[in-house]
Order: structure tokens, then sequence, then C-alpha cells
């Protein structure tokens, strides 16, 4: 009853493995760097991955809507479960701009997978609270400035961890089948006090700045980043400077039973880490 794990590396599939380890729970990591290969852009490659599986969790590919046909094969190999990474607002219209195939990716991907002959859970977390220590806001963090299109608004940060416990209860539990579970930390936090928090949890000197959509284009392209690119990042911050990304929402609590963790918990543990050492 193996379980298939995508993104076995990546910050929720890694935080997964440890908690499917503890619980002894098989499962085989399929990523491009696993000990069986994975690649979401090598049709060829999913086949032996799936190989005596009979659930799977899909941290999707956004660059491109290989969703779809990864459940096709998937159930004619026998797979009868499928939690899928989905991101919050993928029904929200105008979320992000039209043209940005991650979004796409992820409502391409939800389309395919509810009505497919599967148990199935969807998990649509919002912005992971670990962008700032392993993801792509870590590099301004350790540059001292996060600059940013954000304006003053907030996004409630949810801990990949969270994400990750959410993930193992619908593998592993009957309940969840059937479930959306939209995930989003306990409280909004603006882009200056993550900065402040940051700050104070790692004792570095970091300080947010605004920076207006079609400036930082400009200064990423400069900076030598293809200029898809550079729209692409500075586009995903758009609904936060919108206020769009700030609602609380239940999914932890509903699929776990307790609250979610609070920002400040999280810089805390990842500055004890040594995540901005
Ligand atoms: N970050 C956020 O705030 C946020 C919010 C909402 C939703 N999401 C969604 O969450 C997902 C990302 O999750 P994450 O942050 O855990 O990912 P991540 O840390 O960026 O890791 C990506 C994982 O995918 C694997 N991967 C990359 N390209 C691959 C390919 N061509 N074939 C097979 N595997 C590949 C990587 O492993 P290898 O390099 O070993 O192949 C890695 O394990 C995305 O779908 C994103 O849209 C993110």
């Amino acid at each position: 009853m193996t379980i298939l794990l995508t993104g076995a590396t990546g910050k929720v599939g890694r935080r997964v493995a440890a908690r499917l380890d503890d619980l002894r729970v098989p499962f085989r990591p399929a990523s491009r760097t696993s000990a069986t290969p994975f690649d979401w852009t090598d049709e060829t490659s999913w086949p032996a991955a799936l190989d005596g599986v009979r659930s799977a969790f899909v941290v999707p590919y956004d660059a491109a809507p290989v969703t779809r046909p990864f459940v096709d094969v998937a159930i004619k190999s026998g797979v009868e479960r499928i939690v899928l990474l989905s991101g919050r607002g993928v029904d929200v219209p105008d979320y992000l701009p039209p043209h940005l195939m991650e979004g796409n990716a992820h409502i391409d991907g939800e389309a395919a997978l509810r009505p497919a002959a599967v148990e199935w859970t969807i998990l649509r977390p919002g912005w992971f609270a670990q962008n700032f220590s392993e993801g792509f806001f870590r590099d301004s963090v350790l540059a001292g400035e996060l600059r940013l299109p954000a304006g003053d608004g907030a996004a409630s940060y949810v801990d990949a961890d969270d994400i990750a416990a959410v993930a193992v209860a619908a593998l592993t539990e009957d309940r969840h089948v059937g479930q959306t579970y939209e995930l989003s930390g306990p409280r909004a936090v603006t882009m200056a006090e993550a900065a402040a928090e940051i700050a104070a949890a790692s004792g570095r000197d970091v300080r947010y700045t605004h920076v207006d959509h079609d400036d930082l284009v400009r200064e990423l392209v400069n900076d030598g980043w293809p200029a898809a690119d550079a729209d692409e990042y500075v586009s995903l911050i758009g609904p936060i400077r919108r206020g769009i990304d700030a609602h609380l929402s239940d999914g932890v609590e509903r699929a776990l039973g307790r609250p979610p963790r609070d920002f400040r918990d999280v810089v805390r543990e990842a500055a004890a880490a040594g995540a901005w050492s």
C-alpha cells in the first residue's frame, strides 16, 4: 500500500516524508532526484513511480497542466486516492493575471481531479511562511531588504508543516475524502511586520521597502532575470497588495482539530534552526 510522494524534496514534500516516516507508513519519494526518478515533463518516468502505489500526494508542476494526464495514468495504474496540493485563490476571478501558467495549472488540476474515479482531497494553502526561510524571499531576507510591490497588504501565511500534517491526515484517514481544505495561518501579517518579526527572531537587519510593480520588473530585468520570470514573480505579489490574501481560512482546524501555527512561531523555529545564519 505504498504512497507515492511527488515533490518529496520540496518545502511541503519533505515534511510529509518526515511525518510518514514517524508513522512508519511506507512511501516512495518521487522527484527528478529521487531513487525512482520522476519527472513531470517526461511521462515515460511515471509508470515506474506508480508501480504498486495505492495513494499519491501530488505537488503539481506549475509550468504546464500535467496533473490532468497524471491523474489518468495513476488511476489506470491502480491508484485509489489522490491528495492534491493546489493553491488558495484558484476560485477567485482575476486572482492572478490570466497569462500566468501557475494559476491555470492549479485550476486545471482541480478540475481534472474532482470528477475522477478516485478518492480525492484538495489542499489550497495560501502563502507559505517558509517562503522567507526556504523559498523565494530568503535571498532578500539575507540581503536585509524585502523589495516588493506589496504596499501595506497582508497575507495570512501558513506553516508548511501544517500543510504537511493535513496532507498526511488526508493520505492516511478516510474522513478527508471529497474535502477541499483552504489553509492559512491564524493571523494576517504585512510585509513590514514580517520583516520586523524575522529581524527580531534572527538578529539580522531586515526591512521592507515597497517598490511599484513595473519598477521592480525593470530592476529584476536589469539584474539579469528573463523578462517573463520577472513579470511572473512580481505578479504573484499582486494579491497581497490588493488585500485578497489576508483573510483567514479554517482548513487546518477542520482537518486536524487544532489551530494553525502562528507566523512568529514558525519564524522563531526557522531562526533557531539556522535558516538565516
Ligand atoms: N510557496 C507558496 O507560498 C505557495 C502557496 C500556495 C501554493 N503553492 C504551490 O505549492 C507547490 C510547491 O510546493 P513546494 O513549495 O513544496 O515546492 P518546492 O519547495 O518548490 O519543491 C518543488 C518540488 O517539486 C520537485 N520538482 C520540480 N520540478 C520537477 C519536475 N520537473 N518533475 C518532478 N518533480 C519536480 C522538486 O524536486 P526535484 O528538484 O528533486 O525534482 C521539489 O521536490 C506549487 O504547486 C505551488 O504553486 C505554493
